[in-house]
């Protein structure tokens, strides 16, 4: 037994490979079960009592040293192969290239973020609605003239089903299915028949919001507003509402924003008036409530709706709002990733 340990222990302490097949084979014939150490605990047993203790030891450190020696020639191989290589591990890697968020996304959060902290939920809806949900529950009653406001992409005549024109017909389904008070922004896709300029696009973003509940006045609307304006284009930031039309409000305004450029002087961007036009607004018509089941003696509401690409180009200084739809990398890359 002795011999057969210091016999094993001698070739494990010489042994010199040429190859990765030979170390395999090496741990074979030591380690594996039918191999030279396995025979040898076969074997202890037949070890007189008194020399089981330093017979034992022994061979566990012979079984270790097998362990070593094959995980020591494995390393030292895998390095060798990679010194072959040529290759030079202590050179630094190539950089990793992160994508950037595109602008109208990164302008959509912020919108929709500003809002969530006032409580605001965000609502999705369909892109392809039916002329309940796009008009006549808007109050826009069918042959009206408002309705040219929005020229309009029909998927199917009579019934008429079209690809919505606004994300207003989010706000009605919400208001059909949501519980009052309502407090919803509703980001989105929308598409009009426009031929495409710099300034239009048949297909482009809006966020809007409505929030209606017991009391709810213009003074609210015009604080939301204040706040939505001040914490997007900053804190020196005015507002200013001119009224306007629109056939779902009552009354109805479009809200301007003092001109961050010039800081109201007057400029190219602003065109000398100080000003720029950012979005819709105005209390929600009473027809409205009546046509979508929501008692307007007891309830009233607001609603806002703006387009993505207008803040976004006025945000970023972008002239071109095709520039949004082209894709160009070199365009892209220039918004960072966060948000
Ligand atoms: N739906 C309008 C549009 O697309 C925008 C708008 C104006 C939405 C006023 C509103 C609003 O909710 O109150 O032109």
């Amino acid at each position: 037994m002795q011999d057969r340990i210091t016999k094993a222990k001698e070739e494990i302490e010489n042994l010199v490979v040429n190859n990765l097949e030979e170390i395999e084979a090496f741990r074979i014939k030591y380690l594996s079960k039918k191999g030279v150490i396995a025979s040898l605990f076969a074997d202890f047993k037949n070890v007189p009592n008194e020399e089981k203790k330093a017979v034992g030891q022994e061979l566990n450190t012979l079984k270790t040293l097998a362990l070593n020696k094959v995980n020591e020639l494995k390393e030292s191989f895998a390095c060798s192969d990679i010194k072959k290589s040529g290759m030079d591990l202590s050179l630094p890697s190539a950089p990793l290239t992160v994508g950037s968020r595109h602008p109208l996304s990164k302008v959509r959060n912020e919108i929709v973020e500003i809002f969530t902290r006032l409580g605001f939920t965000v609502s999705e809806g369909p892109e392809i609605d039916d002329d309940w949900h796009n008009f006549s529950a808007l109050n826009f009653p069918e042959e009206h003239p408002a309705r040219d406001m929005q020229d309009t992409f029909f998927i199917e005549n009579k019934p008429d089903i079209v690809l919505h024109t606004h994300t207003s017909n989010i706000q009605v389904h919400d208001m059909e299915e949501m519980e009052l008070p309502i407090r919803c922004v509703t980001p989105g896709r929308v598409f009009r028949n426009e031929a495409i300029s710099a300034r239009a696009h048949c297909i482009f973003h809006q966020v809007e919001a409505l929030y209606i509940d017991e009391n709810v006045s213009f003074a609210d609307l015009k604080q939301t507003l204040t706040y939505f304006a001040k914490e997007m284009f900053g804190k020196e930031t005015e507002i200013r509402l001119r009224p306007s039309y629109f056939p779902f409000t009552e009354p109805s305004a479009e809200m301007d924003v003092s001109c961050s450029l010039c800081k109201g002087k007057g400029c190219n961007v602003c065109k000398g008036t100080g000003w720029l036009e950012i979005l819709g607004c105005g209390m929600v018509d009473p027809n409205v409530m009546k046509l979508n089941k929501i008692d307007s003696e007891k309830y009233t509401g607001f609603a806002l709706g703006m387009g993505i690409e207008r803040i976004a180009m006025l945000k970023y200084g972008i002239k071109d709002l095709r520039l949004f739809f082209e894709n160009d990398i070199r365009f892209l890359e220039q918004f960072s990733v966060n948000i």
